[in-house]
Order: C-alpha cells, then sequence, then structure tokens
C-alpha cells in the first residue's frame, strides 16, 4: 500500500490497492483525463490490474470516452458500486451515477464528499494501480484526495502555454506542501503536425514543461512531449 504518511486512514474498498496514483493539474483542458486513461491502458497492457476514477463531478469525460453511460452501472446493496469493466480496467465516474441514484449514494452535500465517497464504495478488488483522473484546478476535491487517501504518488500534467505552466507551478506548490510524491510532468499539446505535411508547429510555445521540470525535486522526474493536436 501506499506510504503518504498524510492518509488518516484506507477505506475497506482501498486495502488491496497497491498503488494509486493521482493525475493534476491545476489548469483545465490539458489533457489529464485523456493521460489518465492512456495511462490506465498501457499499464494494463503491461500486464497489471488496473483501475480509473474520474473524479470529475462537474465535467466527467471518460464515460464518453469509454462509451459508457450511467444505465451500465450496479450499485449493490444501494452502497456498494461496482465498477464497469472496460478496455480491461475497471472504471467509475460521477458521469455514471444518474440523477435519481445520486442522493442514495452520496449523503455529503459537499463534492469533495462526494468524490471521496464514490472512490470509498466502490469495490475495487485487487489493483496494481488505481488512477485518479482529477478536476482542474487547485481547490477543495483536489485536497481532500491529497490529504485523505494514501496517494502513493502524482503525476502533473500541462501543455506548453504561459497561462498553464504558471496555474502549473500552482498545482505543483500544493503537491509538495502536502509532502506527496511528483512522479513526474507530462508536457501534452507541445505540437500540432497536419496530415499533409511533417512540419510541427508549436502553437503553444515551446520547452514549457521542460522548464517546470528542473524546478522539481523528484528522483524521477521526465517529461514527455505528446503532440499530435
Ligand atoms: N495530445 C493530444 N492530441 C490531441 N487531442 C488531445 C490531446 N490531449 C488532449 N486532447 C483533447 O483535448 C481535449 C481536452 O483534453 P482532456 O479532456 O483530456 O483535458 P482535461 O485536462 O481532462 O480537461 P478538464 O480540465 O476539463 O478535465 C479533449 O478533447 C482531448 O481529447
Ligand atoms: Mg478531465
Amino acid at each position: 500500500m501506499s506510504n503518504n504518511q498524510n492518509a488518516l486512514r484506507i477505506p475497506e474498498t482501498l486495502r488491496k490497492v497497491k498503488n494509486i496514483v493521482g493525475v493534476f493539474s491545476a489548469k483545465g483542458g490539458v489533457g489529464k483525463s485523456a493521460i489518465s486513461l492512456n495511462l490506465a491502458i498501457a499499464l494494463k497492457e503491461k500486464g497489471l490490474k488496473v483501475g480509473l476514477i474520474d473524479a470529475d463531478i462537474y465535467g466527467p469525460s471518460q464515460p464518453s470516452m469509454l462509451g459508457l453511460s450511467p444505465g451500465d452501472l450496479k450499485v449493490k446493496d444501494e452502497k456498494i458500486i461496482s465498477p464497469i469493466e472496460k478496455k480491461g480496467v475497471k472504471f467509475i465516474s460521477m458521469g455514471l451515477i444518474s440523477s435519481e441514484r445520486m442522493p442514495v449514494i452520496w449523503r455529503g452535500p459537499m463534492v469533495s464528499g462526494a468524490v471521496m465517497q464514490l472512490l470509498s464504495q466502490t469495490d475495487w478488488g485487487e489493483l496494481d494501480f488505481l488512477i485518479i483522473d482529477t478536476p482542474p484546478g487547485t481547490g477543495d476535491v483536489q485536497l481532500t484526495l491529497l490529504q485523505k487517501i494514501a496517494v502513493t504518488a502524482t503525476l502533473v500534467v500541462t501543455t506548453p502555454q504561459k497561462v498553464s505552466i504558471s496555474d502549473c507551478r500552482k498545482g505543483i506548490e500544493m503537491i509538495k506542501k502536502l509532502d506527496v510524491p511528483i512522479l513526474g510532468l507530462v508536457e501534452n499539446m507541445s505540437w500540432f503536425e497536419p496530415n499533409d505535411t511533417n512540419k510541427k508547429y508549436h502553437i503553444f510555445g515551446k520547452n514549457g514543461g521542460y522548464g517546470i521540470s528542473q524546478g522539481l525535486r523528484s528522483r524521477s522526474v521526465w517529461t514527455n512531449s505528446v503532440g499530435g493536436i
């Protein structure tokens, strides 16, 4: 299990989860969901047992990326939710809870409470990795996840754009303050390459992610440019 000393307690449903990786970025729309899904599938293809939780209440995007809808979800005893298995990955999302079910499953009025309930009321079983696709920002949901769940490590996503870089630094500060390890930084949307030419256009600027990674004190800092917008 994870070694995050900030964790207060480990919910029963997460006891057999070996590693929890949170994908963060203070900025919206930089590719957290796309990268979370790709990471989950890549780990599964390595033969590992993987789960993915879409922790975005207001804009859950994973269900549509995976072609799922609320009807696909099964709730045991009005309390424990069976995750949906898609592409070999156990998956749960706020977007799968139909509006009639919401008052039953979420007792707390607060969004972060609902995220915590979804995470801890899902029957994850044995997993090597549970990936958390977080919503944008450095607010209550992100803080609650980092403080109350034994997050093993985080992955930070940015684009090379200045506005994303400055938001990303805020996110990194929050993670560092809470003493949760940062696995690395992904610079997404690094360039645009039209189909009819091999030329790369750096429409959001260049090397912004590399600049931030230089400031990170981590054993395994890397940046990975993901282009192909
Ligand atoms: N490398 C990429 N190439 C092409 N399209 C991409 C790439 N990365 C992300 N996208 C697309 O950009 C859009 C935003 O990505 P995504 O939803 O993953 O961002 P996000 O950070 O999760 O957003 P939010 O903050 O709203 O949750 C999506 O339509 C996604 O498919
Ligand atoms: Mg998202």
